[in-house]
């Protein structure tokens, strides 16, 4: 046989392969360069699958003895792919079995829980305080119409409060009419709404987010406040100073005073401003000296907190009772307020950033 015989050359070739793929796989380490190694071999640019490829060079009486070499080689070296793999899994299972045990004992990582708003949290109270004295929860709109916001309150057409300065309005058409819709500026149309379409007695709390164009450190556009009257015959301003002083001491603190000073509502009368002893400097404990350096009352020793007084004749004949067959208190106070108060929160506006570092605080 010459140097030129292709059989010659082609089984050298498969000699060759035979004497290098097994120790090619059984060094490979992991299944990623076993199959490496294996493609080398047998992939479509391996060198037994080129090597293959050039039967068609062999006389046709080698073809076939040629074939069934390549084919059991090809077989070998799948077989042997197939026993390294293998081994390659047991070395994995082997490794878990015999390393480091799983530490239930770690801490799980720990999941974010939510929690209530503080404007939540003190609606929720306010709402038990006033539940707890006979109040039925009553709710109504954001935006409302200009008559259950003003004028059946009894607010003179021109009144400063439903300028643009203070108002958001709805429709512009027609601003100032009866129909006229705007984002509420108070809790006050709740009574308008249960009145109209109730009799009494009545006595209803009613909490909501209330608007003003209004923006600074204590005031935001969008706020919260929460209503209270009570309609029946013979309610008197005592009974107003009564729920008053109750609903303080269970917010605040047993000891807590609380004193009304003369104050103007269209829809009042008497009308009164309500201030709380300052719950920071604990006012009526009688530290003068603490007092005198309290900034949230900035020495007063109390905190404005609510307007109420006795509901005005006007605003029961425009709902259609008789004032003198009924009376009634009123009283309505900003929620905002009341949680920065009670939780020592600085700023308003960290009421509305979302800021779940401040949130997680309260
Ligand atoms: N609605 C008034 C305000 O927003 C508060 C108030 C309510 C006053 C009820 C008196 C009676 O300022």
């Amino acid at each position: 046989m010459s140097d030129h015989d292709p059989m010659v050359e082609l089984s050298a070739g498969l000699a060759a392969i035979a004497a290098e793929y097994e120790a090619a796989l059984a060094s490979a380490v992991d299944e990623h360069a076993l199959r490496t190694a294996n493609g080398r071999f047998v992939g479509p640019q391996g060198s037994l699958t080129l090597l293959m490829k050039r039967m068609p060079e062999l006389p046709g009486d080698r073809r076939k003895e040629f074939g069934q070499q390549g084919n059991a080689l090809k077989q070998a070296i799948t077989g042997a792919f197939d026993e390294h793999l293998l081994r390659i899994a047991q070395a994995i299972r082997q490794a878990e079995l015999t390393g480091p045990a799983l530490d239930v004992s770690l801490p799980a990582r720990a999941r974010p829980v939510g929690r209530l708003h503080p404007i939540t949290r003190i609606q929720d109270e306010l709402l038990d305080i006033f539940t707890s004295l006979g109040f039925e929860v009553a709710d109504g709109p954001d935006i409302d119409f200009h008559e259950n916001c003003f004028d059946k309150l009894g607010f003179p057409k021109d009144h400063p409060a439903t300028d643009m300065q203070d108002t958001f309005f709805v429709s512009q058409r027609d601003r100032g009419d009866a129909a006229t819709t705007l984002l509420r500026t108070h809790t006050s149309t709740i009574q308008v709404r249960e009145m109209s379409r109730r009799k009494p007695p009545l006595a209803i709390v009613a909490p909501g987010a209330v608007y003003r164009r209004d923006d600074d450190a204590t005031h935001s556009p969008m706020f919260h406040q929460i209503e209270a009257f009570v309609v029946d015959t013979d309610v008197t301003f005592a009974d107003l100073k009564g729920v008053l002083q109750l609903f303080a001491q269970r917010l605040f603190h047993k000891d807590i005073t609380v004193r009304v000073r003369p104050s103007y509502f269209p829809f009042v009368e008497p009308g009164g401003e309500v201030d709380f002893g300052c719950v920071f400097c604990r006012a009526w404990e009688g530290d003068a000296a603490r007092t005198a350096a309290c900034r949230v009352c900035k020495g007063s020793g109390w905190v404005e907190v609510l307007g109420c007084g006795m509901i005005h004749p006007v605003v029961f004949e425009n709902v259609g009772y008789d004032p003198k067959e009924v009376s009634g208190f009123a009283l309505g106070m900003g929620m905002d307020r009341l949680a920065m108060l009670k939780y020592g929160i600085p700023n308003i506006k960290l009421l509305y950033e979302n800021d779940v570092r401040f949130l997680s605080a309260f």
